[in-house]
């Protein structure tokens, strides 16, 4: 029998479109994460959990034409449109594979990075993406996440339906092992259980003032978890019809302010001895 996917921002075709304006969103914060891994023309990448777009043309440039880029995807449809991106774009040394993150029948110890965006605060068990990541990076090599923690994701003034919201999100990752604060816990995990060494963390935070394309990002949410929610009865039809006009109304008055997650972007090298880091 097939695993349920409880990943928890599930497949609508409206959640690739927000990912697909996510990729240039956080496009120039990539850049700057990347700028921290020596990556030559040549280098051979790997982004786990790439969606319809990732980080895929940033990398792409970075290793140049003699380098080879590996997006790993489990959704379908992501992988259709990460692949029409990366034929519309002409990118070359970008290869687009279906398959599960845990498991990614790629070669171990072979790539100069292994990188994930956004992936692990989404899945249950995120260890064992972690582990795979850190198993495809070769000795001396690289991995470098950009995390969220949802510890500072707020709004003021306070809003009965934003908490009741963050409640309702909070119980479906509790029942499902999936940790929304893992973003603090990810230097940690890279030492503890991946063995990475020399870790470095950048923190990010942004406020979404009105006319930020971010600022609804807790309805989009609410939007790719009700029918899950609703399927669990962890809340009603009607409820959360009137939660979500209601988070609607209030992140709709100018004079909201709305706080992003606190993101962390960690990295660090892979023990070992060969030589090009
Ligand atoms: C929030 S999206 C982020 C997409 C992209 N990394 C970005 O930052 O724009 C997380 C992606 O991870 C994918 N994903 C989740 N679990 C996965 C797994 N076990 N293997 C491969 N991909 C996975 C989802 O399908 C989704 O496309």
């Amino acid at each position: 029998m097939q695993k349920q996917d409880l990943y928890a921002l599930g497949y609508r075709a409206e959640e690739q479109v927000r990912l697909q304006a996510q990729a240039r969103q956080l496009a120039e914060e990539s850049r700057l994460l990347f700028d921290r891994i020596p990556l030559n023309a040549g280098s051979r990448v790997v982004e786990i959990g790439c969606g319809p777009h990732g980080c895929l043309d940033i990398l792409s440039e970075r290793v140049g034409g003699s380098g080879q880029v590996i997006g790993v995807e489990r959704n379908e449809d992501a992988v259709s449109l990460a692949r029409n991106m990366v034929r519309d774009r002409g990118l070359a040394n970008v290869e687009i594979v279906h398959r599960d993150g845990r498991s990614t029948e790629l070669e171990k110890n072979a790539f100069d990075l292994v990188t994930l965006r956004l992936v692990l605060v989404n899945v249950p068990k995120p260890e064992e993406i972690l582990s795979e990541a850190v198993a495809l990076v070769r000795p001396g090599g690289w991995i470098a996440l950009h995390e969220a923690d949802y510890l500072t994701f707020m709004c003021d003034p306070p809003s009965d339906a934003w908490a009741r919201y963050l409640e309702l999100f909070s119980d479906y990752c509790n029942r499902n092992g999936i940790d929304p604060n893992i973003g603090r816990r990810v230097p940690r995990l890279l030492r503890e259980t991946a063995g990475i060494h020399d870790v470095g963390v950048q923190p990010i935070i942004h406020v979404y003032p009105l006319g930020h394309e971010r600022r609804f990002i807790a309805c989009e949410f609410a939007d790719n978890i009700c029918e899950r929610l609703i399927a669990a009865s962890m809340v009603t039809r009607e409820e959360f019809a009137a939660l979500r006009k209601e988070l609607l109304d209030h992140v709709s008055r100018p004079e909201t302010l709305v706080v992003s997650h606190l993101f962390f972007q960690v990295w660090g090298q892979k023990p070992g001895d060969q030589p090009g880091n």
